[in-house]
């Protein structure tokens, strides 16, 4: 089986930017696409002509066509697992069995989402959601960034087993008026599952006659849903092989198409198989998803970058890094090859963020002066969220463009402590508007960008075997059937005397 050869990108020349654009008149254009909305601009990273040709030559090597095809075709790329990873059949873009199958899961929740408005399940003004992961990041971010203006229902996303996290929603709730779904895609999560628990026992012990009967389920293990209690009309079933950081697509979606609204939901599928068609069809030289991966395998291959970091100067794009940070950590985060070997590259650099302006006033320094290179990303919509006076959209995106321009020009100054090196390479993504849409094309953006950096670095993407030791051991551990060593023991034992 193949394995990079990153040679040729660790002997690229280091030509500083501002020399970069200096040398060629063409640059800005060359290192900018235009794809659903998104103005995705690379022209302040390293990548070169010389830099895309030796990362085009790996993608060949690697088998980028082919594997994508294969992706696209439902074949089983998760081999760990023995898996298809079908997430774009969610949005009409893959093997034709699979499209039809989630057409008909989603005309399922349709139909759930329209018997609820009609009150079939009685009154609803509140939505508990309950799901951990994959389950829960997806449905929190669409809610949050498209839903400032939703006012027929209250939306809570409760992940954490810390019982505060769910005493904070029932707090809100009026527990007569809650709806509860339950998102798992194996509804064996432990802590989905004890949530879910204490969210009927709230509801039993307020009076809520059938609590049982407020309940849907989110998940791609009906028959485990039905186990637990959930009437098998409730369940909204999606396949097995949509991957939980990739399923927001599916029922997991749930919330943010109740809340936003069908049409809504409707247009963010749409925006991301837009998206979907352009990674499958679109040379490599002006693909999105796969210039922006050879920008991240430059800086971790050729520069030893350990982080890359995440800004959107929006407040509604907020939780963006945590949602990536598990699609591109869980999926990329791998030390052995798809054939099984160990890797002796570095895999996906960490991701981390925030959101401008804030960011500037706490972590920009380290990112100006610090000792660590870091490569950015600063998201930015063009219409602004608010309807207050213009001045304050204008300030957000003056920063977000100020920034890229300081962190590369740098400003010399004989006072060492007040000099900045520049150079710091930033991409910058500017969104026309943060619609259904346009949240759409960029999520199915990162999505493919995290596949084609997966298939560069010779692993697999779709597996997640590194959480599980853990889960393990806090399971042993609550059983009491793990000798631990002598810290650990210590610890429980102060805990729980
Ligand atoms: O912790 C790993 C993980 O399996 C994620 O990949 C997933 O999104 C999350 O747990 C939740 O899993 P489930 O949807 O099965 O409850």
């Amino acid at each position: 089986m193949a394995t990079p050869d990153w040679s040729a990108i660790r002997s690229l020349p280091q030509t500083p930017l501002t020399r970069l654009f200096a040398e060629d008149e063409s640059r800005l254009g060359m290192l900018s696409a235009d794809v659903s909305g998104i103005h995705f601009d690379w022209s302040k990273t390293h990548l070169t002509p010389q830099a895309i040709v030796a990362f085009s030559a790996i993608a060949e090597a690697m088998g980028l066509a082919g594997k994508r095809d294969a992706l696209f075709a439902g074949e089983i790329v998760n081999v760990t697992e023995g898996r298809a990873a079908e997430h774009s059949a969610e949005r009409g873009e893959g093997a034709p069995a699979s499209v039809v199958r989630a057409r008909g899961f989603h005309s399922r929740m349709r139909a759930l989402i329209d018997a609820i408005e009609a009150e079939a399940l009685g009154p609803v003004r509140h939505i508990l959601h309950i799901g951990i992961g994959g389950s829960a990041l997806g449905p929190d971010l669409l809610v949050d960034a498209l839903g400032r203006d939703m006012d027929r229902y209250e939306v809570a996303i409760v992940s954490n087993v810390d019982g505060v996290a769910l005493e904070d929603a029932m707090d809100r709730f009026d527990p007569q008026a809650t709806l509860v779904a339950i998102a798992s895609k194996t509804f064996t999560t432990t802590e989905t599952m004890l949530n879910a628990e204490s969210a009927m026992a709230w509801m039993t012990e307020h009076g809520v006659e059938d609590p049982y009967g407020r309940v849907i389920a989110l998940t791609a293990a009906p028959d485990k849903a039905v186990e637990w209690g959930v009437d098998e009309t409730r369940v909204l079933p999606f396949a097995e092989s949509v991957g939980g950081r990739y399923s927001l697509w599916s029922s997991i979606g749930f919330p943010a198409a109740l809340a936003l609204g069908w049409d809504a939901f409707e247009e963010l599928l749409e925006g991301a198989a837009e998206m979907d068609r352009h990674f499958r069809f679109t040379p490599l030289a002006g693909n999105a998803p796969v210039l922006a991966a050879f920008a991240d395998l430059y800086y971790t291959q050729a520069r030893g970058c350990e982080t890359r970091a995440v800004f959107a100067y929006d407040q509604r794009l907020r939780l963006l890094p945590s949602y990536l940070q598990q699609l591109e950590m869980e999926s990329n985060g791998k030390r052995v090859t798809v054939a099984g070997e160990p890797v002796t590259w570095p895999t996906a650099p960490i991701t981390w963020g925030g959101v401008g302006t804030d960011a500037q006033h706490a972590v920009f320094q380290l990112l100006h002066q610090g000792t660590h290179l870091v490569p950015l990303e600063i998201l930015g919509v063009i219409e602004p969220g608010d309807g207050l006076n213009e001045e304050h959209h204008r300030q957000l995106l003056l920063n977000a463009f100020a920034q890229g321009a300081a962190l590369m020009t740098g400003r010399a100054n004989d006072d060492r402590a007040r000099a900045y090196p520049g150079d710091r390479p930033s991409a910058t993504l500017l969104l026309d508007r943060l619609d259904p849409r346009t949240l759409g094309a960029l999520l199915a953006f990162y999505e493919a960008r995290t596949f084609v950096n997966a298939v560069l670095l010779g692993i697999n993407p779709f597996d997640q075997f590194g959480v599980e030791l853990g889960k393990e051991m806090a399971k042993a551990a609550g059983q009491g059937g793990l000798d631990f060593d002598p810290s650990t023991t210590d610890l429980i034992a102060r805990a729980f005397p």
